[in-house]
């Protein structure tokens, strides 16, 4: 009903899916909350978007756009010699995160389909940079590290994903609204395949540079290897070279400049790190990292 409302009140010329529970462990402690945001929101959505959309005139309809924003985890794992994910690559997801978020891949393909509905999707890697809620990797590392705490490598921390800029994963998404061919899956990725540890050995290093330690030791000092997530996918890596093809889009960023400006934005917002820190998230970390020693 709101959504009929809100659609109504400000004739939107498209209507983008970013909404999303996205933790993965998250999803692991409490897979409903996924399948009920993820999965049934995005019909819900669906649903009323269509019936907002079938309203419209010719011109309007033929110029509506509905893109939905999902990940490369609905692919799954690869080996350490596959190739990476391209468009064609089946969907075969292994948390209840990416499970939620495969489904409701299908759904938006289905509303095409069936329906006719203009939908385009993009699958995108790993996103880093400010104002990132510290239970995901990188900002965990930099807000654990200047408290003193462990910084917790997951199994081996071994495992590798695909990192990309947030700001690049935006213009890859105004790209794709402006010039996607309706119906069409676009991959979005950094070509930055690097394995966790590495991540954490970057972050250490920054941190000493920008921050060092009053005692002088190194933040790599901090480095604690804990428990597997379960069923951790191994390795992610996006080939991004259709929507550079098609749509001429390519990250800004490299690994090196949005990791350094990252580190910045964290040490120069204190506040804001204090303040999500506050309530629920304690509770979380306390669920999560309950044997980190
Ligand atoms: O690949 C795209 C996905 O990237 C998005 O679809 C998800 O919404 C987003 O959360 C992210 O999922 P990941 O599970 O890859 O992100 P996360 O930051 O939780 O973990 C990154 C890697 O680091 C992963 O291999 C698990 C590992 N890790 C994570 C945490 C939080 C650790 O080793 N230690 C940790 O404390």
């Amino acid at each position: 009903m709101l959504l009929a409302q809100l659609l109504a009140q400000y004739q939107p010329q498209a209507v983008l899916n970013f909404a999303a529970e996205s933790h993965v462990d998250r999803s692991i402690h409490g897979p409903e909350d996924f399948i009920q945001t993820n999965v049934v929101g995005t019909m819900r959505l669906l649903q009323s978007v269509r019936a907002y959309w079938q309203g419209q005139d010719e011109a309007a309809r033929a110029a509506f756009r509905f893109l939905h924003v999902s990940t490369d985890e609905v692919y799954g794992s690869l080996s350490p010699t596959d190739p990476a994910f391209t468009e064609h690559n089946k969907l075969e997801p292994n948390s209840p995160y990416s499970a939620s978020k495969a489904a409701s891949d299908h759904l938006v393909r289905a509303w095409h389909h069936t329906y006719g509905l203009p939908v385009l999707t993009t699958n995108c890697s790993n996103n880093y940079g400010p104002l990132h809620f510290p239970e995901k990797l990188i900002p965990l590392l930099i807000v654990n590290a200047l408290a003193g705490k462990p910084l917790p490598a997951y199994g081996d921390g071994l495992q590798v994903c695909d990192w990309l800029y947030a700001k690049d994963h935006c213009s890859a998404i105004r790209r794709v609204l402006a010039s996607g061919r309706v119906g069409e899956l676009y991959n979005v990725g950094g070509w930055n395949e690097k394995p966790n540890i590495e991540i954490v050995h970057t972050v250490c290093a920054l941190l000493d540079e920008m921050r060092p330690k009053a005692d002088g030791t190194p933040y790599q000092s901090q480095i604690t290897y804990v428990t597997d997530r379960p069923g951790h996918d191994r390795r992610y890596a996006i080939d991004a070279s259709k929507i550079e093809r098609e749509l001429g889009w390519k990250p800004a960023e490299t690994f090196e400049t949005g990791i350094r400006k990252t580190v910045q934005w964290y040490l120069d917002n204190p506040d804001w790190v204090a303040h999500v820190q506050s309530g629920a998230y304690r509770d979380w970390v306390q669920t999560q990292y309950a044997d980190t020693p």
